[in-house]
């Protein structure tokens, strides 16, 4: 069997241990990466305790309190702590999901954070999203439309509007993209489920006119059709979405429109 070891410079080390104040009684233990692209040092993992009795329910509120009161120099990413920004989108006791939705109570024994899988990092928790928002601009998220504009809103029946359930409520925190095999080992030119996701939700929207224009951008062995349906993607969206149903409509329409 082949085996693969990782450069020695992405070696992930042992860090420091914080202790938590003697006399705390509920405690957990965080075990956060860190990585610092300015010390020459390779990546860490850093090990907090917290006294859960002076602590939000959240593996967000872990990770604030240990910026506030024990490294201020951890750096994530968060906003709204409600599960609609899609910032705080890390990989928690091995699943991608968003630290503001994920209870601490959720996790037995140690809570492991990383950053998103298979991303480059920028620093800690922070992955870089430069390639991924450029693929993201790639699909247009936008309304094309060539006829005239109305005098008031472009309208939807209800059945149109419904359409869109299921694809509207994506927050791009990229927990999908970032769970998907296919999308690790072709991101260069796989869109991956998020942003396929995003383009069949404009493909699906019935005031959009450039529905042939979107297919032909799609029909491509790369940009969709590296999608091999693994479900990785459905399984990890914390927002209980569907992106390989999504992926598999878009297929769909290419076949019908043969
Ligand atoms: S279904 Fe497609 S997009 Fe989803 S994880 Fe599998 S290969 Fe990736
Ligand atoms: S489909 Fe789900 S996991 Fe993927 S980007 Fe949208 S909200 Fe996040
Ligand atoms: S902070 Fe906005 S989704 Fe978690």
């Amino acid at each position: 069997m082949a085996e693969f070891t990782l450069p020695a410079n992405s070696k992930v080390g042992t860090g420091k241990t914080v202790r938590a104040p003697a006399g705390a009684k509920r405690l957990k233990s965080f075990k956060v990466y860190r990585w610092n692209p300015d010390d020459g040092q390779n990546p860490r993992l850093d090990t907090f305790e917290i006294d859960r009795d002076t602590c939000g329910p959240m593996v967000l509120d872990a990770l604030i309190k240990i910026k506030n009161e024990l490294d201020s120099t951890l750096t994530f990413r968060r906003s709204c702590r409600e599960g609609v920004c899609g910032s705080c989108a890390m990989n928690i006791d091995g699943t991608n999901t968003l630290a503001c939705l994920k209870f601490i109570d959720e996790v037995k024994g140690d809570v492991r954070v990383y950053p998103l899988p298979h991303m480059a990092v920028v620093k800690d928790l922070v992955p870089d999203l430069t390639h991924v928002t450029a693929q993201y601009h790639s699909i247009k998220p936008w309304l094309e439309a060539e006829s005239a504009a109305p005098d008031r809103e472009r309208l939807q029946s209800v059945a149109e509007r419904e359409k869109l359930d299921g694809l509207w409520e994506c927050i791009l925190c990229f927990c999908c993209t970032t769970s998907c095999p296919s999308y690790w080992w072709n991101s260069d030119r796989y869109l991956g489920p998020a942003i396929l996701l995003q383009a069949y939700r404009w493909i699906a929207d019935s005031r959009d006119e450039k529905t042939g224009d979107r297919l032909d951008q799609l029909e491509d062995p790369f940009r969709l059709y590296r999608c091999h349906t693994i479900m990785n993607c459905t399984k990890t969206c914390p927002k209980n979405l569907n992106p390989a149903k999504a992926i598999g409509e878009i297929k769909k329409l290419l076949v019908a429109r043969r």
